[in-house]
């Protein structure tokens, strides 16, 4: 599903969103509030050591197993329904061993990745797509 440009109301399904992600990793914008986007991702595996200088990211679990690592060797358990907000500034890895299904609220201007390229950075056009 892409994302409504027509600023006219419309409803969807979030679970049913997921079906149509089929890359790790790669998230996709389903909706917009203000200078907020929410996206969903399919993970597994991990993505890489990052910050988000002056962004806050949330992450809310849909399915699975998140474990959102951080310096110094501290590490926060997401299960299925947990809320966690990284917050800025803050070096982190997020880390899946089974597909988990991630929900994010992050600014617009927010870089996945944050300040490191990898071969998993997507393109904000990538994520609109
Ligand atoms: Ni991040």
């Amino acid at each position: 599903m892409s994302m409504s440009r027509t600023g006219f109301a419309e409803a969807f399904d979030l679970a049913s969103a997921f079906d149509a992600v089929t890359d790790y990793w790669s998230p996709k914008v389903v909706a917009q509030v203000n200078d907020q986007y929410m996206k969903i991702a399919k993970v597994k595996g991990e993505l890489a050591w990052h910050s988000h200088r002056d962004e806050d990211e949330l992450f809310y679990i849909l399915r699975g197993h998140l474990r959102m690592e951080y310096e110094g060797g501290r590490a926060v358990e997401l299960t299925e329904g947990m809320v966690h907000v990284v917050p800025k500034g803050v070096l982190h890895n997020p880390v899946a061993s089974e597909e988990c299904w991630v929900v994010l609220i992050e600014a617009v201007t927010t870089r996945h990745t944050g300040d490191v390229d990898t071969p998993l950075t997507r393109s904000i056009e990538d994520q609109l797509g």
